[in-house]
């Protein structure tokens, strides 16, 4: 720790403002920042057109998932002196990645802050699908005993499909082979170590849909990825199947999805991430509700399991984004842009 503060204590003024700040990431934020002896802004504000004129002036800021980077704002701020982005998330699809390129801006992340917190995510809503625990902790609470309607099925044995074989989705495989299930793996790169180690099988996208009585989406979403599940691809599912994903939303074609659940074949369905969830998720709209019509039909049928993208929610996360994203400044004050690390470009 000294060492540490020996090196990022060169204290040198640059502004330096967080984005969307929540209450949950604040201790984590403040503590780091005087760690690094940083001074920081902290602003609960979401980074968008109506608030771009908070951020001008800044050299740096340090932006969550739900921040607008796109082209227009990142233009404006570059014309304020803006020099260097820390996203405190893993995923980057809210940034205009070539524009910030030609701008010459420094943008760093998190590529990486506990892998199994969204893993184990994964698994408790693959759980709660297949033995019925929400229900089942109700029906206790109005007690009522039975035990109608909630069987599930012994996962050991089944075949689990994981698509996107990285950090998370070995995690994930991690868990499903020590609970006992055969594994499939669908990437674009192969890992045969840890296939061997696990005993599992790389193949194509069509029969791992076919053959996993599980399929758990643990890949980016890109332009190859977007819709990876669409109406086609999820005809191919086996039926009586469980569907996971805490991917990204956009894997999955969600009015596809909805008539595919129109037709009662998969099992159960569970979302962490959804299409439609900026805006939405994160938020208290239980005064007013909520007017999206795609999430409401999600959320009729008794076999979708929704959480509000809080996979990544530990303790441990949580301390790592911050460390990890402030760090990165840190590392950039030293005026020393090519050695931050976690850098995209
Ligand atoms: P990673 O980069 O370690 O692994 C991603 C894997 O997907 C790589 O092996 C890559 O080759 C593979 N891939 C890329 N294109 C593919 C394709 N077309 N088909 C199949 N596989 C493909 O990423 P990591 O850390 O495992 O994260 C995975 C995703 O999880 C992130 O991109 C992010 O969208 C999501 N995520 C969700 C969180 C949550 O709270 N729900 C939190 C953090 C990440």
């Amino acid at each position: 720790m000294g060492l540490l503060r020996k090196i990022y204590v060169e204290d040198i003024a640059m502004k330096i403002a967080c984005f969307s700040v929540h209450e949950f990431e604040r201790k984590y934020l403040e503590n780091w920042a005087k760690t690094l002896g940083l001074e920081i802004d902290l602003y609960k504000i979401q980074l968008g057109d109506e608030t771009i004129e908070i951020a001008k002036g800044y050299e740096v800021i340090s932006c969550w998932a739900s921040d607008d980077l796109g082209a227009k704002n990142l233009h404006s701020l570059n014309e304020s002196g803006l020099k260097m982005i820390s996203l405190r998330s893993a995923g980057f699809s809210h940034l205009d990645v070539e524009t910030a390129r030609k701008l010459n801006l420094v943008v760093a992340r998190v590529p990486s802050y506990s892998p199994e917190a969204i893993a184990e995510h994964a698994f408790g809503l693959l759980m709660c699908l297949n033995r019925h625990y929400p229900k089942a902790f109700q029906r206790v609470k109005d007690f009522n005993f039975t035990l109608e309607g909630l069987e599930g099925v012994t996962l050991h044995g089944k075949t689990v499909g994981v698509i996107g074989i990285g950090l998370i989705g070995e995690a994930f495989a991690r868990i499903m082979a020590g609970v006992g299930c055969k594994l499939l793996f669908h990437d674009v790169q192969k890992r045969e170590d840890l296939a061997n180690e696990l005993g599992a099988q790389y193949v194509e996208l069509k029969e791992l849909l076919e053959s996993s009585d599980v399929v758990s989406l643990h890949c980016p979403l890109n332009d190859k990825t977007k819709y990876l599940l669409n109406q086609e691809t999820l005809d191919l599912m086996k039926d009586g199947s469980f569907l996971l994903n805490t991917g990204r939303g956009g894997l999955i074609e969600t009015q596809a999805l909805i008539q595919n659940l129109k037709k009662d074949k998969i099992r159960g369905v569970g979302l962490d991430v959804y299409e439609y969830e900026e805006g939405v998720f994160f938020k208290d709209h239980s005064s007013l509700g909520i007017s999206d019509e795609s999430l409401l039909r999600l959320m009729s049928f008794p076999k979708v399991l929704i959480t509000s993208h809080q996979a990544f929610f530990t303790e441990e996360a949580l301390e790592n984004i911050a460390k990890i994203s402030l760090e990165n400044i840190a590392t950039y004050i030293k005026r020393d842009p090519l050695i931050v690390n976690n850098t995209l470009y």
